[in-house]
């Protein structure tokens, strides 16, 4: 769950790379490090923020050079242990995203040998592998196919070598590596968002490939050496996207741009989303899967498929899918849904689908994500790079697609019409900031939370919670609210707020009866609802919408409510503590 990214070319590398890892650090912020390459190989190490530490990297000189970005997964947060990491002279610099799974036994190996490890890292056996293998052969992709034949695990490394300075090479196996193509320049690197202010065409690098770059060449071959042709795609982010504008944190801005990417996600190739649909309701058996916030979504699409489309399916968390891998076969769709098509867990699912004769449609946010390039099909959220670690607009995004899924294999085009005046809606709900500020103002200090609703509002109950969490630390639980009485309302006293959802539709009743259940054990009851009841000791009131969106308006100010209770508790919001915006490791 790193981010690494190399470049080589006619401009200064350690700029480019700092800036690189900075807009990388989505993918995991707890120490960074860079290595360029001009007589000898100079590298520059910190913990904690970008850039911070005992010397200046943009020192550092070279026009090619590697840098990385932690999130720490074998060995603490030290300098020692970030990347990049060196053979025994220093003459070979690594960085690297994934686990190599053998490390233990290919230290031992590699020590007996006489090699000199420093950290306590996996990643540091690339390093002394390539030594090992470019001793003997002195042929950089010699040691480089000696080196991954050798490795078990995911990884996605960058290499510079003391003795090649003009060159660059990667390599990649389960996690993410991808080429931006610039003028007499290359990037390599986890993702676009590095290193499109510079170029929008990409060579998308497949599994078991690896990549040689100088300044004027690339080529890719497959792990037994054998040149691979590829094609250039033309990415088509902006580089506005990826700033904070005038926000004071990517996840405000993302929480505002709600209003926008919502229509954005409507933007699909009609022929593209009715292949989809047929395939849905083509298939003898749906499966949904997903992780964190993507899996809320994928909750409401089992709800929709169900309810609007006749198509029954189920939802399986991407982590639990082994548990139902006896039923997949090739009658069998599975739908994943995943913002950055690059978490382990779902890749492994939908892998271990295809496996079985599965057909794999996925929504996606990241165009040419590893889970776009590997399923049948892909619709896109169009909603832009989502930098905040929290997931906002992208599940806003999700499920629009959802329903407009839903309705285009359901033939009701009267609400996929609707679907298109929900901005206006979502427009209306950002208004509402400054009442949840008073509402987050007066309970920040409160250490347990609930989040209650039935049916379509359950999975906004999940979602509510799971933003509360991770962005203020804070415990907090969703419930279907039929369940509270089945043993949670043991937890509930007077200090206890709980957060109902609770708009006019066919849930309305009965979650009154549960919020006056709970009201009636002195719980303090925050209303998100359309209209207003005395049982709210604090409402935040929306204007009435078509039923079924009501999902998409209320998620807003439950996201804005747990930046605002981060913000009062003085967490990190955008880079909450031990989070990582992909997760790639299983
Ligand atoms: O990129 P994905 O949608 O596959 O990510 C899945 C989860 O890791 C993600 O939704 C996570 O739960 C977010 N931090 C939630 O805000």
């Amino acid at each position: 769950m790193c981010g690494i990214i190399g470049y080589i070319g006619d401009r200064d590398a350690a700029p480019i790379l700092l800036k690189g890892i900075e807009k990388l650090e989505y993918r995991g912020y707890d120490s960074w490090g860079l290595a360029t390459i001009l007589d000898k190989i100079s590298i520059r190490k910190g913990i904690g923020k970008i850039g911070e530490g005992p010397s200046d990297p943009l020192e550092l000189k070279g026009k090619a050079g590697i840098a990385h970005t932690r999130w720490a997964t074998h060995g603490g947060i030290t300098e020692e242990n970030a990347h990049p990491h060196t053979s025994c002279k220093g003459e070979i610099a690594i960085v690297h995203n994934g686990i190599i799974e053998n490390y233990q036994e290919l230290r031992r190996l590699l020590s007996d040998e006489g090699h000199n490890f420093t950290s306590q890292t996996d990643s540091e056996v690339i390093a002394h592998l390539l030594e090992r293998y470019y001793n003997k052969s002195k042929n950089i992709k010699n040691a480089l196919l000696a080196t991954i034949k050798k490795i078990k695990g995911t990884f996605a490394f960058l290499v510079i070598f003391h003795t090649d300075p003009n060159v660059i090479v990667g390599a990649r196996k389960d996690a993410p590596l991808v080429v931006g193509v610039g003028e007499d320049e290359f990037f390599l690197a986890s993702d676009v968002l590095p290193f499109i202010e510079y170029t929008d065409k990409v060579v998308f690098l497949d599994n078991l490939e690896i990549a040689i770059a100088t300044k004027n060449l690339l080529k890719i071959f497959d792990f037994k050496g054998k040149e691979v042709k590829k094609s250039v795609t033309q990415v088509a982010w902006e580089v506005g996207d990826a700033s904070k504008k005038e926000f004071a944190h990517y996840t405000l801005k993302e929480i505002y741009e709600q209003s926008s990417t919502i229509k954005n996600a409507l933007y699909q190739d009609r022929m593209k989303l009715e292949d989809f649909c047929k395939a849905i309701k083509g298939a003898k058996k749906v499966f949904i899967t997903a992780a964190g916030t993507s899996f809320h979504a994928g909750l409401l699409a089992r709800y929709f498929f169900s309810k609007i489309s006749k198509v029954y399916c189920e939802a399986i968390l991407a982590s639990e899918f082994g548990q139902i891998i006896d039923w997949i076969d090739e009658g069998t769709v599975v739908l994943a849904i995943s913002q950055s098509g690059e978490t382990a867990d779902v890749l492994h699912a939908t892998r271990e689908a295809k496996e079985k004769g599965a057909r794999i449609l996925s929504i996606v946010n990241v165009m040419g994500s590893t889970l776009d390039r590997e399923s049948d099909f892909s619709l896109y959220l169009n909603c832009g790079p989502e930098i905040g670690v929290a997931a906002t607009k992208s599940f806003t995004a999700q499920l629009v697609l959802i329903y407009l899924l839903a309705f285009t294999a359901a033939d009701k085009p009267v609400y996929v019409n609707k679907l298109k005046i929900l901005d206006k809606c979502v427009e209306s709900i950002l208004k509402v900031e400054d009442k949840v500020i008073e509402i987050a103002e007066k309970y920040k200090d409160i250490n347990d939370f609930f989040f209650i609703g039935r049916s379509t509002h359950y999975p906004i109950a999940l979602e509510g919670a799971l933003k509360l969490k991770e962005l203020s630390y804070i415990h907090a639980e969703g419930m279907a609210a039929g369940e509270l009485k089945h043993g949670t309302l043991a937890l509930i006293d007077d200090r206890t707020p709980v957060v109902v959802l609770n708009p006019e539709d066919d849930t309305y009743h009965e979650t009154l009866s549960n919020t006056l259940e709970m009201k009636a054990r002195g719980a303090k009851i925050i209303g998100i609802s359309n209209i207003d009841n005395e049982v709210y000791d604090d409402l935040i009131l929306f204007p009435k919408v078509e039923e079924l969106f009501y999902p998409i308006i209320e998620v807003i100010p439950l996201q804005m409510l747990a930046y605002h209770m981060a913000i009062g508790r003085g967490a990190d919001v955008d880079r909450p503590r031990n989070l990582a915006k992909s997760v790639t490791v299983k």
